[in-house]
């Protein structure tokens, strides 16, 4: 079978005594430090604050900074981006008590098999496959119909109606966000309008490991396939880290801002101008991370084709198709793989 322990209780439970090499063996990745991590990187990830974007007398200059975030980094933080501060307090208070449930409480709401939905592991399909130091809870939010309410906890008592607002603020967000992008690009933003049609939320759990932090790793190193990601950090540990001019770079987003990356779909559309960075999430030997991404996804029986700037740009990247692309995205385990390389014309 393919169940794996829950990583939070193999935690907990082995408190009192040490976590062995030998109970934490399939976690621990052979290769994590084969890149560089830049420790003194002075460079920090973009800084766009929507309230420029919509103020005339600013636009231009912040276009052309989202322009460039987009280019060069494939991620940038979102300043002023408008969701109300109770609703972001709110969601992050029912995450961490959700998380704080007894376990057979929280496997009320577990992953049933093939389902990406529910309480669980990410990722798991074979027996001898490194796995991620996390748990996590996934909903498919966006659109309404692929909801599956049997998946929403009903504890906290306050977790849905949370849910529900940040997730419907997070739209109108994405809506600003891709629209602003369809200008950098000069693209009709109705261009955009089936690209950002549905929403899947992944809450993450990533425990301690006082044992070996250095040696796992909460998220191994992937790209989204999404057509743009929204990041929300629920508590200020720090663990993310993007892949940049060949090093592994800390991100810590300001205490207010979302973290926005651009997707695989994106990038396709773009024919490569925008970049979906690879990333991963790094483990801290005493503290819990937890945090949110809320995957904005294409109309899942649509395609998406390279949109091109001018007649002399070549082509780079196939019309795909939003179903088979996810199909092959969550078929294994991308171990580095970059499922866009099947994406590419060679
Ligand atoms: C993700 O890549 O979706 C998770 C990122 C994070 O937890 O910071
Ligand atoms: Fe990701």
């Amino acid at each position: 079978s393919l169940a794996v322990r829950n990583v939070q209780d193999l935690v907990s439970s082995s408190a009192a005594e040490e976590l062995t090499p030998d109970m934490i063996q399939r976690y621990i990745q052979p290769d994590i430090d084969a890149h560089a991590v830049l420790a003194e990187h002075s460079e920090e990830v973009p800084v766009i604050d929507l309230g420029k974007l919509m103020n005339a007398e600013t636009v231009e200059d912040e276009t052309a900074k989202l322009k460039l975030a987009c280019e060069e980094w494939g991620f940038f933080q979102v300043l002023n981006h408008g969701v109300p501060d109770e609703v972001i307090v709110g969601i992050k208070q029912n995450i961490h008590k959700f998380f704080e449930l007894p376990l057979d409480v929280k496997n009320g709401y577990a992953q049933r098999p093939g389902d990406l939905q529910g309480y669980g592991q990410a990722f798991v399909f074979s027996d001898d496959q490194k796995l991620d130091w996390a748990d996590m809870f996934g909903l498919f939010t966006q659109p309404t119909q692929a909801r599956d309410m049997s998946y929403w906890p009903s504890e906290p008592r306050t977790f849905r109606n949370s849910i529900e607002e940040y997730t419907s603020e997070l739209m109108k967000l994405s809506h600003s966000i891709v629209t602003f992008i369809a200008k950098t690009l000069d693209f009709d933003p109705e261009l955009m309008a089936d690209k950002n049609v549905g929403q899947f939320l992944r809450m993450n759990y990533y425990p301690p490991c006082m044992s070996t932090p250095g040696k796992v790793l909460g998220f191994s190193p992937h790209s989204d396939a999404s057509f743009i990601t929204i990041l929300l950090e629920v508590n200020s540990v720090q663990g993310l880290q993007i892949r940049r001019r060949g090093a592994w770079i800390p991100v810590k987003p300001h205490g207010d801002a979302l973290l926005v990356n651009v997707g695989d779909f994106l990038e396709i559309m773009t024919n490569g101008k925008y970049k979906s960075i690879e990333h991963r999430v790094t483990i801290n030997a005493h503290k819990e991370r937890l945090s949110i991404s809320a995957f904005h996804v294409p109309k899942y029986d649509g395609i998406v084709s390279p949109v091109l700037g001018n007649t002399e740009e070549k082509v780079l990247y196939k019309t795909t198709i939003v179903e088979e692309y996810a199909r092959l995205y969550l078929s294994s385990k991308r171990d580095g793989k970059r499922t866009l390389d099947h994406a590419m014309l060679s």
